[in-house]
């Protein structure tokens, strides 16, 4: 079972939503699925995890694993792991982040990790999230919207990640905010990209187990994700 890196069109794609809904249904389904944001950032949260991403996703997971771990790096300001070193001198750690690849894989079947931002998200030098996805040696699922404008910003996502010989197991439609007719958006995506559309995902009124997993369950694909 390889692991999953989920990475998105842009930010605020719904890269956590839709990884939370994964999750619970994998684990729903007997996997031990654990899951990993190696960079974060924005305002630390008072209680808890630094990061919201983190407490949805170990959450929806049910996993203990520390902190460290699942997030080895969290920059507390609103920006790119490159923009923050180059303001807050705090170098993103490569190393580290591998490290921490490696030890959570260890401890569960399969491994769900969260992008930032979306795949030319700078992170170094010539450094962007293509790289370290690369560097995991794991495939891909893109998250997109409904939105109109969502074509252009999906293939640029797709030749990007091709560029790079990152595999991508498929496309997973967000349609929280409406726009193009999905079946529509499906049928143009798999067309121009030759990328499977693995399903769709409507508004979700919360995030609690039961209804992510019968909305999941119902809307994608989770044999490909599995193969
Ligand atoms: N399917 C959905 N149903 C309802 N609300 C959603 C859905 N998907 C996303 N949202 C809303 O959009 C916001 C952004 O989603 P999310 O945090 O998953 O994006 P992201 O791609 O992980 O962002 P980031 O790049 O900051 O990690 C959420 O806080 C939520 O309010
Ligand atoms: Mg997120």
């Amino acid at each position: 079972m390889k692991s999953i890196f989920i990475t998105g069109t842009d930010t605020d794609v719904g890269k956590t939503y839709i990884t939370a809904g994964i999750a619970v249904t994998l684990r729903k389904m007997g996997i031990n699925i654990g899951v990993m944001k190696p960079f974060a950032a924005g305002t630390a949260q008072k209680n808890g995890f630094k990061s919201e991403d983190i407490e949805i996703l170990s959450k929806a997971a049910k996993v203990n694993d520390p902190e460290k771990l699942v997030n080895p790096q969290f920059f507390p300001i609103s920006a790119s792991p490159y923009t923050a070193w180059k303001k807050l001198k705090i170098k993103p750690k490569i190393p580290t982040i591998l490290q921490s690849f490696r030890k959570l894989s260890n401890l569960h079947e399969m491994l769900l990790v969260e992008g930032m931002g979306g795949v030319m998200t700078p992170i170094l030098n010539n450094y962007y999230i293509t790289n370290l996805i690369k560097e995991m040696k794991i495939p891909t699922i893109i998250i997109t919207r409904s939105k109109v404008g969502t074509v252009n910003h999906t293939i640029m996502t797709v030749k990007s990640c091709e560029k790079f010989k990152i595999p991508i197991k498929g496309i997973i439609i967000n349609n929280f905010d409406k726009g193009y007719s999905i079946k529509q958006l499906k049928n143009d995506l798999e067309g121009l990209t030759g990328v499977p559309v693995l399903g769709s995902i409507p508004f979700l009124k919360d995030l609690r187990d039961t209804s992510l997993y019968r909305i999941f369950k119902k809307n994608i694909d989770f044999k490909s994700i599995l193969e």
